[in-house]
């Protein structure tokens, strides 16, 4: 059964892990998937491995910095240019910043901010005439665990993982007139490309990188891509319905 036959999808950060995975199960189930990341990333790799894995899988990228707020509308407009509607968003963007917030700088708020909350602002509001007017609009924010399981260090990013959520839940008040459904999927430790090199540059080995993670969840272990990938297309497909404003924490029962 194709979950998402005959619907227009964007996945922002969709050279990343999370959303390479996720833009490849929506294609698997009959989407057509608009992958947005900044320029210098890997986009057209991963297009190409999805069309090739994928036989008839439709997919556009479309390279830009999120940052911009500029850069939403720009996204949309190529999108209903191309397919003439557009049915779900995925807002999954992300950057990271290792500091406590004692040493935090303005240049760093700003930039984290811009990519982390406000790109996922921007999109909606530019998504949300299309997907009003669609039967089965959707919107998926991509927030963290740590939006409610803050850690010492990465302050900056929890912040904007914590205001995601508040996003969702306001954005699903406001649109359910509209019947648009928004929620946020809460992903624990997934091993993406990202955290794979930073292993690397950091020298660690494979088996150093897996007993990171042995004391923050009940399952002891990273997430593959993918296992955040399915609730993201359950979120989105019609089997989802009935929900909305929700959290879904996809993180393994994370401890502490
Ligand atoms: N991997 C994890 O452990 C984990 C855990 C919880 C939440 N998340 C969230 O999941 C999402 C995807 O993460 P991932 O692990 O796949 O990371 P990733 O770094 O592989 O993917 C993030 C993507 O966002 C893109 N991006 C960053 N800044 C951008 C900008 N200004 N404009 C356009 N694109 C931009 C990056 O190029 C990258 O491809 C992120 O929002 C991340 O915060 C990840």
């Amino acid at each position: 059964m194709k979950r998402l036959a005959n619907q227009v999808a964007i996945v922002t950060g969709g050279a990343g892990g999370i959303g390479a995975a996720t833009a490849k199960l929506f294609c698997e189930h009959g989407a057509k998937v608009v992958l947005v990341d900044l320029p210098d990333s890997p986009l057209n790799e991963v297009s190409k491995s999805l069309q090739e894995a994928i036989p008839g899988a439709e997919v556009i990228c479309i390279p830009v910095n999120l940052a911009n707020e500029a850069s939403a509308a720009e996204v949309v407009s190529l999108v209903i240019e191309k397919w003439g509607q557009l049915d779900i968003l995925v807002n999954n963007a992300g950057m990271r910043s290792y500091e406590p917030l004692a040493d935090s700088t303005a240049d760093v708020w700003n930039q984290i901010l811009a990519v982390n909350l406000l790109s996922y602002v921007y999109m909606a509001r530019e998504a949300l005439p299309s997907l009003r007017k669609s039967k089965t609009g959707c919107i998926v924010n991509v927030s963290s665990t740590h939006a409610f399981h803050p850690r010492v260090g990465m302050g900056q990013y929890d912040v904007t993982k914590a205001g995601i959520v508040s996003l969702t839940k306001t954005l699903a008040y406001e649109e359910a007139q509209h019947q648009v459904r928004v929620n946020a999927i809460c992903p624990g430790a997934t091993l993406t490309p990202f955290h794979i090199k930073r292993a690397a540059e950091a020298r660690k080995s494979g088996i150093e990188i897996d007993h990171q993670r042995y004391e923050q969840n009940l399952l002891k272990r990273w997430a593959d891509p993918l296992e955040i990938a399915y609730p993201i297309l359950w979120l989105a497909s019609s089997e989802a319905s009935f929900i909305t404003g929700s959290c879904l924490m996809a993180d393994a029962g994370t401890l502490g």
